[in-house]
Parts: structure tokens; C-alpha cells; sequence
């Protein structure tokens, strides 16, 4: 019993996103994302044709099912695109934005979807690493997209993958 404890780890379920997935959604978008979300942003853009999300919520929890990361997607005519995706912090390098994006490109190919886009800022190793080990591959590099606090600028990458 003590070593359980020792041991205890959260576990994640993937699920379809609902609206009162929102509010920890737009919350989390916030801590990993220079420009939060709005809850009614997300709510908003979940709401829209074409568009469905992805949660993981803690399954082993003791009172809720905290929001680990989620993932936002839209399919139009055979195409589809990464909104958004985040995983909290404390959970890098689990698994989960994983698990997310393979749900994404499920559901995607499930809708009709032939290809998956997504934009990425060129820096940002965990995301393009992801991206990577998922079978994207770059077909765009748009140079100075991305403008930091700080002023400096920075090249967003486009990528691809087929789903079929
Ligand atoms: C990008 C992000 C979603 C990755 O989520 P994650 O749950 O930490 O990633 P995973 O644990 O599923 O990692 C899967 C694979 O991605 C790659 N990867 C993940 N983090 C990485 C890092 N820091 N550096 C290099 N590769 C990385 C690895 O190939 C990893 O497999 P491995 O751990 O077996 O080597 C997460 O870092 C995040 O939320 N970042 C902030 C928001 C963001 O930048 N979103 C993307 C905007 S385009």
C-alpha cells in the first residue's frame, strides 16, 4: 500500500473535447502560450464547422478529472490542421501530446481528411520534434513569422503528413 503511494502516478484518458473542457483548456493555453485563449475563443472555435478537440483528462484523480493537455483540429474538404495543442508543464515528455495528436490524426482521416497541416515556430524543439517523430515533414518556412516580447523575431514552419 505505501509503495502504491510511493509509486502514484497520474493516467490520462483521451477523449473527444467538450465545452466544459474550455475553461481549463483556454487556462492552460495560457500558461504555455504567450497569447491566452479566452474560454469563449475556445469555446467559440470548438463550436465551429469542422472543428473538433481532444482532452486528456486524468483518470485516477481523487475529486475531478484535471485537464493534462488537449488538442484542437479542423477538417475542410479532404483537409485538416493542427489548430492548437498543449500538454501542462509538469507533464512534458510523457507521452501526451502523443496520444493527442495521434487522436487528431485519427479523427482527421475518419471525417475524410487525406492530408494534416500544422505551423510551428522553427525554435520550438519539443513541438518540432513531435512533429517530426510523427511523420511531418516541412513544406514551407515563412521567415520572421513569429514576433516575441522582446522583439526578436522568429521563422514559422510549415508542415505536412499524408493520411492515407
Ligand atoms: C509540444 C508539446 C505538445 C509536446 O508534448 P509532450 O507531451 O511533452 O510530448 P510527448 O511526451 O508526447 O513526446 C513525444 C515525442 O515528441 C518529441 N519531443 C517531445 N518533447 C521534446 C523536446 N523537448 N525536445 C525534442 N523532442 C521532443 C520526442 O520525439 C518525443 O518522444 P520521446 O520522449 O520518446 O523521445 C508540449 O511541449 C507543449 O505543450 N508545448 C507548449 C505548447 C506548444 O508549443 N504547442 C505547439 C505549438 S505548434
Amino acid at each position: 500500500m505505501f509503495d502504491d503511494y510511493l509509486t502514484w502516478k497520474p493516467f490520462f484518458d483521451i477523449v473527444p473535447m467538450k465545452d466544459s473542457d474550455c475553461r481549463p483548456a483556454s487556462e492552460l493555453h495560457g500558461q504555455r502560450f504567450a497569447r491566452q485563449w479566452s474560454e469563449g475563443e475556445v469555446l467559440d472555435l470548438l463550436g465551429q464547422d469542422g472543428v473538433f478537440g481532444f482532452c486528456a483528462l486524468q483518470s485516477n484523480a481523487f475529486f475531478s478529472r484535471p485537464l493534462g493537455g488537449f488538442v484542437l483540429s479542423r477538417e475542410v474538404a479532404g483537409e485538416a490542421e493542427i489548430l492548437t495543442i498543449a500538454v501542462g508543464e509538469k507533464l512534458a515528455r510523457t507521452g501526451l501530446g502523443w496520444r493527442l495528436m495521434q487522436a487528431a490524426l485519427r479523427e482527421a482521416a475518419v471525417r475524410g481528411a487525406e492530408t494534416m497541416f500544422l505551423e510551428v515556430e522553427e525554435n520550438n524543439a519539443a513541438a518540432v520534434g513531435l512533429y517530426r517523430r510523427l511523420g511531418f515533414s516541412q513544406v514551407a518556412r515563412r521567415p520572421a513569422y513569429y514576433a516575441s516580447a522582446d522583439g526578436t523575431r522568429s521563422a514559422a514552419l510549415v508542415m505536412r503528413r499524408d493520411l492515407r
